[in-house]
């Protein structure tokens, strides 16, 4: 696989997403103002109660989920690489009477006003997108206030790299080492929509972040790590019957920015083993 610069990669990727966006609409309206919550009680659980805290959703395509944060109380921003997700966002941010901010933003390059969050969240195909983690997790702590706390509420990467070929068989399609990829060997893996409408004949490229690499890019961004939960979802591996609940399908990570830290702090300089 050739080496592309992140920039590269998170322009072609918008292409791409751009062509599926007008497709994807999330919850309708009605479902919000029914009670509904575009957040996991898992989620809910760890994040708390977030009346006016602030909360920034990362890859937040149409932001059902930072409308629930926002009918919850708190002052949301939501980013996006594709416009037609935001204006999707807006529009039903506007019927529901809520407000949050969309803004286009890629978010491995976010402008400098975009800070000061208590909560940052990513979430359900969101963090594949992601093309240098431990550059990605610097940035989010950077951006969070003391006492702030990165969610991410992910596929597992387990999932990602497995494919059911009938009851209790599963194969190895992807490998959980191999980080980037550009396009689906399991089509179950890809977006849920390009199995409606096709995969837009444009290059992109995710990838496959292992527990490890993410846990160690979170240290290594000066985040204390507090809680990492898997969870099975029988759902997630159609047609491998009961044992489906024996793998996790999903993660939930959080972790938080210390409360006496002033910035983030920078990975500390690699050092040598010194060998006597
Ligand atoms: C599968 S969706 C994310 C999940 C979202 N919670 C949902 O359920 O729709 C992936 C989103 O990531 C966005 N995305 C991809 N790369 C991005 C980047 N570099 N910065 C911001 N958003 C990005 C895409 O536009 C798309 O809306």
């Amino acid at each position: 696989m050739s080496e592309q610069r992140p920039s590269d990669v998170v322009s072609q990727n918008r292409e791409y997403w751009e062509r599926l966006a007008p497709h994807r609409v999330g919850e309708p309206v009605q479902f919000f103002l029914d009670g509904g919550s575009a957040l996991t009680e898992s989620e809910l659980a760890v994040v708390g109660d977030v009346h006016g805290r602030r909360v920034l959703q990362l890859a937040c395509s149409m932001g059902d989920e930072a409308l629930t944060f926002a009918q919850r109380g708190a002052a949301v921003t939501a980013v996006d690489i594709a416009p037609s997700h935001l204006a999707t966002g807006r529009a039903k941010a506007e019927a529901l009477g809520v407000d949050v901010e969309f803004v286009e933003q890629d978010m491995m390059t976010l402008d400098p006003r975009i800070t000061g969050f208590d909560v940052i969240y990513i979430s359900w195909g969101g963090l594949c997108w992601v093309p240098d983690l431990s550059e990605w997790t610097r940035l989010v702590a950077d951006r969070m206030d003391p006492g702030g706390v990165l969610v991410i509420s992910e596929h597992h990467p387990l999932w990602e790299v497995m494919t059911v070929r009938g009851e209790d068989a599963l194969s190895v399609s992807g490998d959980y080492f191999g980080i980037g990829r550009d396009g689906y060997a399991d089509p179950l893996k890809a977006p849920e929509i390009t199995r409606r409408i096709g995969t837009p004949d444009v290059p992109h490229r995710s990838y496959v972040w292992s527990l490890g690499s993410l846990v160690t890019a979170v240290l290594h961004a000066g985040l204390t790590l507090e809680s990492l939960q898997e969870f099975p979802d029988p759902d997630s591996y159609p047609g491998l019957g009961d044992h489906a609940t024996y793998i996790p399908a999903t993660y939930l990570l959080t972790a938080s920015r210390s409360r006496d830290s002033h910035a983030a702090s920078p990975p500390s300089p690699r050092k040598g083993i010194k060998r006597e």
